[in-house]
């Protein structure tokens, strides 16, 4: 089936910057998700990031009027009845992921690959919600979308190898390297990353340094491009949460156990930049 139409569930960072790239390839896109307000704020975030593109010279106004004009609103999941290929990219919970998938799996066009950018959760249990699990897939990408160049491919127990073709295919079109990774709890990125950001928090939480102090050692030390807490405060803290506590429950390994200060700080709705609060204050 040619890929003209992508559905992308969810508008929040990741989904509207999937829609982002999706609709810089020339395809068209319908950006879901439950209320207006979300798609409106996606829209706004494709808007922001177009922008600064522009402003750089790597996008002319007209090309920003065009990628903005492919992509189309929606708050109702039957629209993705239009799409030949959907990637879900909700929130890191497994028991809407799976009503998601159960009602994508009655709305979609029989063969249309249900992809997930779940950054942990098993493909293999997402597909287990459809009657089509040979056509679902994982394809994890990395934030902020429009600049990484990583899309991580999982396939599940029952993913056939059309769909892995297929999607891989649809990822370097979109101007991504993908990399496959097999179905197993954080799959390779948050496997490593994770652990090293609730580390940075134990850090913090045991006195050994500052936020500013710990970040400063990993990227003058390192060289990495931002410090684990502010990389933290970017992915979210409750999406950081949620995938320790795939991997803890997953792998069955006390060193996953989520630091009890990331615990605290979600709770208090800390949750990074999003909420304006993380380890770090934003505007
Ligand atoms: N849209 C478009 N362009 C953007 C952008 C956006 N949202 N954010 C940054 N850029 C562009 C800038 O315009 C700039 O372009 P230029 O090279 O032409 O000047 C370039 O990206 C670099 O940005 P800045 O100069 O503003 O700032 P930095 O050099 O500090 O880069 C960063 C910002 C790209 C975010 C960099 O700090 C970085 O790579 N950080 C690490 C990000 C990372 O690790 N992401 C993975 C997170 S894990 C994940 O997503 C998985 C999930 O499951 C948790």
């Amino acid at each position: 089936m040619e890929i003209k139409t992508l559905g992308v569930v969810g508008a929040g960072q990741m989904g509207s910057g999937i829609a982002q790239v999706g609709a810089a390839c020339g395809l068209t896109v319908i950006m879901n998700d439950v209320q207006d307000a979300f798609v409106e704020k996606g829209f706004a975030t494709i808007e922001k990031s177009l922008g600064r593109m522009a402003k750089k010279g790597k996008l002319t106004e007209q090309e920003v009027k065009e990628i903005l004009g492919r992509i189309e609103g929606s708050t109702s999941l039957q629209d993705m009845a239009k799409a030949d290929f959907v990637v879900e990219a909700i929130v890191e919970n497994e028991e809407v992921k799976l009503n998601v998938f159960k009602q994508l799996d009655d709305y979609c066009k029989e063969g249309v690959i249900l992809s997930s950018n779940t950054s942990s959760i098993s493909i293999t249990k997402i597909a287990s919600a459809t009657k089509r699990p040979e056509n679902v897939i994982g394809m994890h990408f990395m934030n902020p979308v429009p600049v990484m160049k990583l899309v991580e491919i999982i396939k599940g127990l029952a993913t056939s190898e059309e769909t892995y073709q297929v999607t891989r295919t649809l990822a370097e079109k979109m101007g991504k390297v993908p990399v496959p990774a097999n179905d197993f709890p954080g799959f390779i990125s948050n496997r490593i990353l994770m652990p090293m950001i609730n580390e940075a928090v134990y850090a913090l939480f045991e006195g050994v340094g500052s936020a500013e102090d710990i970040d400063k050692v990993m990227k003058l030390g390192m060289n990495h491009p931002m410090g684990p807490l502010a990389l933290a405060d970017l992915i979210g803290l409750d999406t950081c949460l949620a995938i320790m506590e795939v991997l803890h429950k997953g792998l069955g390994d006390d060193k996953y156990r989520p630091c009890p200060l990331l615990r605290k700080y979600v709770d208090a709705g800390w949750l990074g930049q999003k909420s304006g609060r993380g380890f770090y204050t934003y505007e």
